[in-house]
This record gives structure tokens, C-alpha cells and sequence, in this order.
């Protein structure tokens, strides 16, 4: 292997070339990193009929004790279904009758840490309410605090802090009371105090993502933002704003509900806090069985600028004030967006795209414009900054598809691999060696050809073990627990060096390595090897194994200019010399080798 590092033969890697793809899907935010304890805080997801389902709400007590409901008394206009519960006893059961709520499979409750309630209530009586959290199905009480002597006739916030005696992965929070009457409940949130700076974020999955200096964050989705049907597709309205007054929608596509606290306003907070370069999906009025005809597309043209104005307009501006006032004067630098996801084939893509990319274009020259045309093979028929293309296949495929980009044509948009994955089932399962190898092979591809492949993101990031529709991801979590899959840690190797080689055999195979042009001298006290391999192919880590599978980082003393190394069967491997001018000059005092 021959390396020339003087700079006029090598040329520079893209800064975004490695970054984030989110989408809601696989419970990745709505019990996954937003971390929001009470799954439908607002009695929303069972829709606008009443009385309505509110699953995963449950009630504590018989029919003889408590009578619970829906109806449309809420105080908030956009999400009008409020609970209505009806205690019938007059010799309540000591523990008090109610109703709980699991969270999404259990809430993840530890001691030492506080827990902040936010909820909504009314009652024409005087109320004697308990809020618990409680371990065991209700057997094992770990905090409670109580309301009671206020003036509850109106609808009225309160506000509690919850400071559990004892640690439990499943707990549930309940709301009990001993006393005959009729309350109201609204808008029941509990969250952690210790979110990431108190953004919201789950912080152990934040950390992973830190790990992965991402350079951009794709967001919300995926299919997650044309819905099966466009009533269900993503509208970043409705995800802004106070918490409260948030309708939330059901994601048809991955099917479950969510309360759209991680909305459009927190996906541009987590991409600042990733220090990522935000990329906004948006939906072209197109969704999986429905399309909006481009005659008719104007009022969602609209809706899109302002969505760019609420992430970049002056904190004066109509919805940059809105951005304001949720706390982000300052800003969001967003400069890349996707028109639409997956849609190219669709009767009126081409016509909505062009409305959009006109219309954003004027008003936002510096934007860049990502279409889901593949000009791989073919030149697009409408401009644009990037195209997009996703690639899910088996590992023997992916492995091929490193030189997927070298005759690429060099004119014209450039590519953005928004998606990629091995996903066939029996090279991957859950996330294998195997995938993660046919993974680092394609991104060695994607570097090459990195004049004209600018930006690449593994999909789908994240999978809540308890909702696994989609196999294999990046990171798996349950409520309290997370690890990488091999490919997430395959990751890792692309965020710090480039050049990393791929063994995709079964024998060690013995090279050497010379390297020319280097700007100083190999520190062979400083130079490193780092390997991810395991025992089996379709070896995969879990939570009993987290690190069955990640890389492993060793000395290199053998490290210079020209050294013998050796790659293990079916491996990745990244090879770090370090350079120093000191090591240079010691180097020419103290040569190693005498010339005869
Ligand atoms: O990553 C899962 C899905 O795969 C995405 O939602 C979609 O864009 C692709 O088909």
C-alpha cells in the first residue's frame, strides 16, 4: 500500500462528509432521546373523537370506584380532549383509586435524581390528589407528593418535584385520590431535571452521538415525514411552540403516536448541540398514497418559507420571533434543505419540486437544495445542489458498491448518500461484523470519491428495543440502557482518520505500508492501530455483550515510514501515525539503519 501525503497529490475530504440521518421511527425520539417520561401527555392519541382511547393510560381501581373518560373540555384549543375522572367511592381503598401511566414500557425512575411533573387540572370540589412514582406495578412506592387547598375551578398548571428513594427501570407515575368527585387532567409531563443543558435531550444518548462528531444532522425522517397519507405527514407548525398547546399526530408509517415535544424548534436545538449542520426534510406534498397536484401547491410553498424564516429569520421577523420567544434569539444556520424523501417517482414530484426550489432559491439564495432524483447514472431533469441516494442491500452488494461513485459524472449536483445500510436479514440480523465490514468498504468508496459524494449518513440511527420494526440500527436503548451496533462503531473510525482498510476475507493478509511526502517524522511512541473484528462474522453485541464488537486500539511500535502489517481476517483497520518535527530530527541524529 502506497501513501503519498504531499499536498498538491492529495486533496481534501469534504468537512461534511460524515454526519447524522434522525428519523422518528423505531420510538428513536418519542421514548427514545427526547426524553419525556409520560407517553400521550395529552389524551391526544386515541384522535378528536370522545370519549377516546388513552392508551397506555390505565386505571387503578374497579368499576365500583372510579369512573374515567374523555371529553373536550381542555383548556388548549389545538388539543381539545382532556381526561375526566370520576371518583365513586366514599370508602376509597387506603392507596386511593386513579389512573397511571407506564410511559413508553416503563419508566426508567432513579434515586438521586429529580423528576419534574407538569400537568393541567380542574374541579368544581376541593381536591386531595397524590402523584407517585411506583415501582412493581404500584406495590413499591418511591416518591409521592400531594395536591391539595387549591383553587382548582379553573383549569390550573401545577408544578411538582418528585425525589425518588430507590431506583426502578419499569416504574409507572399514578395519580390517585380518596376522594369522592370528579377531576379533570390535562397535559401530564414528567421529565428528568438532568436533560442534556436542559434541552430535553436523553443525555447516555446524546453522549453517543457526541462520540460521533457528526458534521450534520438529517431530520425528522425518512418515510416519518410523507406519512402513509398526508394527513398523517410531519407539519412542523404543529410541533412548535409551548409543549401544552402541541396537538401531536399519529406516524402512520411506523405507526405510533407522538406528542411532538422533540418538534421542528428541538431538532434545530440538537443539531446546534451536536455542533451538526442542520438538514430540514420537508414534506412536498406528497405522501405514500396521496399527492397534492402542483397546480394547487402554493399554501405548502408558503408554509415551507416559513419555516425557514422561523429557523433563520431576526428574532423580529413574524416567526423568527416565535423561535425567539421559545428561547433561541440567536439564529439557526440552516443551509441545506431536502425537497421532500423518496418521492422522485411521483406523478407531481417533478412539478412541486420546482416550486419549492424556485421559490426557496429567491427568497434564500446561499441554500442549498437536495432532491431525491438519482443522478448516478443519469443527469437530473431540474436543478439542484445534492441528489440523494439511499442504498439498503446485502453485505456482498455493499461491498461492491465502493466503486458505486467512480464514474460518477464530476458535473453537476453532488451526492448526498443520505441512507445506507446492509439490511438483508441474514447478513445483518440486529446489527453483525458482517455488515459493519460491507458498511466501511462502501464509505472507503464514499471517501475516494469524495470530490463529488459530499455528505453520507447510516440509517435508521436509533431502535428502542421494544419497538423494533426496523433492523438492524445504529444504537439500541430500552429504557435505561443503550450500545452501538458494530456499525456504529464502524462510525467511530470515519469521524478522526481516513484511509481506514477493510479485510473482507477470511485470512490475514501481510502488506506494507510506505508512506511518502509526510510533513514530519512517525512518533512511534504516539502511533496507534485500531482493529474491530470478533470471533464469528455474525457476531453482535447486545446488552448483556455491549462491547462484544467494538474496536480495539493498540501501540503500533513498529510504526515509520515504511513498516510490515498485518490484517486480521474479516476486519476493519485504521492505521494512525502520528508526526512530530522532534521525531523527525531524532530520526536524521540516530538512524536506525547503517548504509554499508
Ligand atoms: O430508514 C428507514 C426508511 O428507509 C426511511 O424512512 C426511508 O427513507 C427509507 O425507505
Amino acid at each position: 500500500l502506497e501513501v503519498d501525503a504531499s499536498w498538491n497529490l492529495s486533496r481534501k475530504i469534504p468537512d461534511t462528509l460524515f454526519g447524522l440521518f434522525f428519523e422518528e421511527i423505531n420510538h428513536a425520539g418519542a421514548g427514545g432521546i427526547w426524553a419525556e417520561l409520560v407517553s400521550n401527555r395529552g389524551f391526544e392519541a386515541g384522535g378528536p373523537h370522545t370519549p377516546s382511547n388513552i392508551d397506555p393510560w390505565s386505571i387503578i381501581g374497579d368499576e365500583s370506584s372510579i369512573y374515567v373518560t374523555t371529553d373536550c373540555s381542555s383548556c388548549f384549543s389545538q388539543n381539545i380532549v382532556a381526561l375526566r375522572m370520576e371518583i365513586l367511592c366514599d370508602n376509597c381503598p387506603a392507596s386511593g383509586v386513579g389512573i397511571y401511566n407506564p410511559g413508553f414500557w416503563g419508566m426508567n425512575i432513579e434515586e438521586g435524581k429529580a423528576y419534574n411533573l407538569v400537568m393541567y387540572i380542574r374541579s368544581l370540589e376541593s381536591v386531595e390528589l397524590t402523584a407517585s412514582l411506583t415501582c412493581s406495578d404500584g406495590l413499591q412506592n418511591l416518591a409521592s407528593v400531594s395536591v391539595q387547598g387549591i383553587d382548582l375551578s379553573n383549569w390550573t398548571k401545577i408544578e411538582l418535584q418528585l425525589l425518588p428513594e430507590g431506583t426502578c427501570r419499569t416504574s409507572r407515575l399514578e395519580l390517585t385520590s380518596m376522594r369522592k368527585g370528579i377531576i379533570w387532567f390535562d397535559q401530564v409531563s414528567l421529565m428528568p431535571s438532568d436533560t442534556y443543558k436542559g434541552h430535553g435531550f436523553r443525555k447516555e444518548l446524546l453522549y453517543m452521538l457526541l462520540e460521533l462528531r457528526p458534521q450534520f444532522l438529517r431530520f425528522p425522517g425518512g418515510c416519518f415525514v410523507e406519512g402513509d397519507w398526508l394527513r398523517n405527514a410531519f407539519r412542523w407548525r404543529e410541533t412548535i411552540g409551548p409543549w401544552e398547546q402541541r396537538p401531536g399526530h399519529f406516524g402512520d408509517v411506523w405507526n405510533y403516536w407522538t406528542d411532538d415535544g422533540l418538534g421542528y424548534y428541538e431538532f434545530l436545538q440538537l443539531s446546534e448541540d451536536l455542533g451538526a449542520s442542520p438538514i430540514w426534510v420537508f414534506n412536498v406534498g406528497i405522501s405514500h398514497h396521496d399527492e397534492v397536484d402542483t397546480t394547487i401547491i402554493e399554501p405548502f410553498v408558503k408554509d415551507v418559507l416559513d419555516s425557514l424564516e422561523f429557523a433563520r429569520g431576526s428574532a423580529e421577523s413574524t416567526w423568527g420571533s416565535v423561535r425567539a420567544a421559545m428561547g433561541h434569539p440567536e439564529r439557526f444556520p440552516l443551509k441545506y434543505v431536502a425537497i421532500g424523501n423518496e418521492d422522485c417517482e411521483k406523478e407531481f414530484y417533478r412539478g412541486n419540486y420546482l416550486k419549492f426550489y424556485d421559490a426557496i432559491h429567491k427568497a434564500y439564495p446561499d441554500i442549498q437544495m437536495i432532491s431525491n432524483c438519482d443522478g448516478s447514472s443519469r443527469p437530473l431533469a431540474h436543478p439542484a445542489d445534492l441528489y440523494d441516494f439511499h442504498v439498503y442491500t446485502s453485505a456482498a452488494n455493499l461491498f461492491i458498491m465502493k466503486n458505486k461513485f467512480d464514474r460518477t459524472s464530476r458535473i453537476g449536483p453532488k451526492v448526498f448518500v443520505s441512507e445506507y445500510a446492509v439490511n438483508e436479514q441474514r447478513d445483518a440480523g440486529k446489527g453483525s461484523l458482517l455488515a459493519s465490514l460491507a458498511e466501511a468498504a462502501f464509505l472507503t468508496g464514499l471517501e475516494k470519491n469524495s470530490d463529488v459524494v459530499q455528505m453520507a449518513s447510516y440509517a435508521p440511527l436509533f431502535v428502542n428495543d421494544n419497538d423494533r420494526t426496523w433492523n438492524p440500527d445504529a444504537i439500541v436503548f430500552n429504557s435505561w440502557q443503550q450500545y452501538g451496533t458494530p456499525s456504529y462503531w464502524m462510525q467511530t473510525y470515519f469521524r478522526e482518520s481516513s484511509g481506514s482498510i477493510v479485510n473482507f476475507g477470511p485470512n490475514a493478509v501481510n502488506f506494507t505500508i510506505s508512506s511518502r511526502g509526510l510533513q514530519a517524522g512517525v512518533n512511534t511512541a504516539k502511533s496507534t492501530v485500531t482493529v474491530l473484528t470478533s470471533g464469528n462474522l455474525l457476531d453482535e453485541n447486545s446488552f448483556s455483550e455491549p462491547n462484544k464488537v467494538v474496536p480495539v486500539k493498540s501501540e503500533l511500535p513498529d510504526a515509520s515510514e515504511e513498516m510490515e502489517a498485518v490484517l486480521a481476517p474479516y476486519s476493519f483497520t485504521s492505521f494512525d501515525l502520528a508526526l512530530d518535527q522532534y521525531s523527525k530530527l531524532v530520526a536524521e541524529m540516530f538512524p536506525t539503519k547503517c548504509a554499508n
